[in-house]
């Protein structure tokens, strides 16, 4: 039977750990509201411990963000599960994000913790999480480096003390496709509990590996997925989620797997956290590079135009990419123009369109073909005046 695979998004948390990002709270709110659009399962908001802005944001998203569950990261100190409640008190669904690390090289050189200790950080976390809320989610930090039988033992202590999800981390992008789903399959099997709860797999990308870890998983039997949009997030990121569900999506015949996601919206969201980030996008990334659909070479342009699907594999309109990609000029209206911007993410009020579409006028007479890379300069010019 085909099943339904849940995502959970941590651009706003993890994806925002990237060296050099920082979001504010109304940037956070637009990208929370069109994660809502695209239809991911769970929006992790924030570590709302961290730092005010952070709690700031999570609080606005819990409040104002509707069908979709919103999630607070929390070590297992009760000081970080009581703040991320009062940061999600609001939401419609909220959910406690508890995580302790279970590796030897954590537990001696960053916790300085015996195992007996983790064990029981991590049951007295998941039970205070559990006072406030139905939803907790434990992870293991490091997962994929800690020994089996002791991280077995803590996902047991965990899941017995109400955790809902259970989540592996591969923290360090450490696993490979093979070695990772034979773990993930041998957790399912060993740890006890495991069938009443949703486990979850969170793989970075150290070796590029991290869409192929997360499909891996999910063919083992891993029932959500966490990722950031673009891929970003700590050191080389997190996985690429627009990637893992195009993948699922593409290869079905492969996964027998669906998602809730509404891939129209893909691009859209792509666009909006690179330009509110300033993450550009590298040019050749798969599903939404500037790239990812276009044709150089004689053969395949001569191939497409022929029959599409000789040289796609995906219909580039189910991401949102629209399929003629039309050229802006002096002679574009209001509407084409309004219509390319929301494709590039941007949803712009009254006001700033007309002011961001008088300059894209006053450029047309300069410039013959007006690229993306114009509209976006126009667009961030007019939203972020020096
Ligand atoms: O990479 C990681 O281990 C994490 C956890 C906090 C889930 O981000
Ligand atoms: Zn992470």
């Amino acid at each position: 039977m085909t099943r339904r695979i849940y995502i959970f998004d941590t651009t706003l948390r993890d994806g925002e750990q990237s060296p050099g990002v920082s979001l504010n709270t109304g940037e956070k709110l637009q990208i929370a509201r069109q994660l809502a659009r695209l239809g991911v399962d769970v929006i992790e908001a924030g570590f709302p411990v961290a730092s005010p802005g952070d709690f700031e944001a999570v609080r606005a998203i819990a409040r104002e963000v509707r069908g979709v569950t919103v999630a607070g990261l929390a070590r297992t100190s009760f000081h970080d599960i009581d703040r991320a409640w009062e940061a999600l008190r609001e939401a419609e669904q909220p959910r406690i994000h508890t995580f302790i690390a279970t590796s030897d090289i954590h537990l001696q050189h960053k916790l300085r913790m015996s195992r007996e200790q983790v064990i029981e950080a991590a049951a007295a976390a998941v039970r205070r999480a559990k006072g406030y809320v139905s939803d907790v989610e434990f992870s293991a930090e490091d997962a994929s480096r800690s020994e089996p039988d002791f991280l077995c033992r803590v996902l047991e202590t965990a899941i017995a003390a109400g955790a809902t999800v259970i989540n592996i981390p591969d923290t360090v992008g450490y696993a490979v496709p093979g070695e990772f789903a034979r773990f993930i399959g041998e957790i399912r099997q060993r740890v006890a509990g495991m069938e009443k709860v949703v486990l979850s797999v969170h793989c970075h990308d150290d070796l590029g590996l991290a869409v192929a870890n997360s499909l891996a998983a999910v063919a083992a039997g891993a029932g959500q997925v966490e990722g950031a949009i673009n891929g970003i997030g700590e050191r080389a990121g997190n996985v690429s989620l627009e990637e893992v569900v195009m993948a699922l999506y593409t290869r079905r015949d492969q996964f027998d797997c669906t998602t809730g996601v509404h891939t129209e919206e893909i691009y859209r969201t792509s666009r909006l956290v690179s330009n509110l980030t300033g993450m550009p996008v590298q040019p050749n990334k798969a599903v939404v590079g500037k790239n990812a659909f276009a044709h150089e070479a004689g053969i395949h342009q001569d191939g497409v135009l022929k029959e599409r699907t000789t040289y796609e594999i995906m219909n580039p309109k189910m991401v949102g990419i629209s399929q003629s990609s039309l050229v802006l000029g002096k002679h574009s209206g209001r509407h084409a123009f309004r219509d390319r911007l929301a494709e590039l993410g941007y949803d712009l009020s009254g006001d700033e369109l007309n002011k961001a579409f008088g300059r894209f006028k006053n450029l047309a007479d300069k410039k013959k073909d007006i690229t993306d890379a114009d509209l976006e300069a126009i667009v961030e010019d007019e939203l972020r005046p020096v």
